[in-house]
């Protein structure tokens, strides 16, 4: 599977600023910097719509940071999967922590999200698991992450032509500073996809299902886990912010 590099930008930019960006990244993230690799920038829902534009003609593809789960109807302040679609949106992150932190999303809600991008759109879920620093201390994290993914994707299939992208972001590492150590994140990986070839069976976490890591990467550690056979991709956040850093880390996978 190509090595997968997604930038959360998460509430960090307004429209103008979310375009500015936009316009670096397609400025450094040539066809050459990139390569065979699947490079997904996802700004706030409001600069989907504009940043289409941007990205056309450069490999940098649009990511949405949340979705709703159902086609259509009186969900206020929701978007629904085909919309993200139809703004140009080829991915969409599912159940990000500080989603699940400040607004108590839970692993069914992020079942049906996911279930719902995967019926209704071609778009690819990146589904977000990660144990707390309290769960870590305690020694809780393979529960707490086995628990996760079979809430979020048991009974679930894909299609032959679908793809799902596992992004393990332990919550502590997350905008901390702290990073997961090499051997750590390694493990971790193996457990996540131990559990994966459970619930989906060997073929499909081979061809259909990529691992990726994020909390605190940067340019300067980027290299340590670009080096780790079961790290499929990273998810950054703050490192993404600018442009030339994030196509060092880029380029360091
Ligand atoms: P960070 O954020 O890189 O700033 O730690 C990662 C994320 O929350 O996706």
């Amino acid at each position: 599977m190509k090595k997968m590099i997604i930038a959360n930008w998460k509430m960090k930019l307004g429209l103008a600023e979310s375009i500015a960006l936009g316009k670096e990244y397609a400025r450094v993230l040539t066809p050459e910097t990139v390569g065979d690799k699947t490079v997904v920038a996802c700004p706030n829902h409001v600069a989907l719509a504009a940043l289409q534009p941007v990205f056309n003609g450069s490999p940098v593809r649009l990511g949405a940071q949340n979705v709703f789960w159902e086609e259509a109807g009186a969900y206020t302040g929701e978007v629904a999967p085909g919309t993200l679609a139809e703004a140009g949106c080829t991915h969409v992150i599912i159940g990000h922590s500080e989603r699940r932190q400040h607004l108590l999303e839970n692993y069914q809600m992020i079942h049906q999200k996911t279930k719902a991008v995967l019926a209704d759109t071609d778009m690819v879920p990146v589904v977000c698991i990660g144990e707390t620093l309290a769960e870590r201390e305690h020694d809780k994290q393979d529960y707490v992450l086995a628990d996760q993914l079979q809430q979020a994707l048991g009974g679930m299939r894909l299609l032959d032509s679908q793809q799902l992208i596992i992004a393990y972001e332990p919550i502590w590492a997350i905008g901390s500073g702290k990073v997961i150590t090499p051997e750590d994140a390694i493990t971790m990986h193996e457990i996540i996809h131990a559990v994966l070839v459970d619930l989906f069976g060997i073929d499909a976490v081979k061809n259909n299902i990529a691992v990726v890591y994020g909390g605190s990467v940067t340019r300067d550690n980027a290299k340590k886990f670009a080096a780790l056979d079961n790290v499929d991709g990273l998810l950054i956040g703050g490192a993404s912010l600018d442009a030339a850093e994030f196509a060092d880390i880029v380029t360091a996978l």
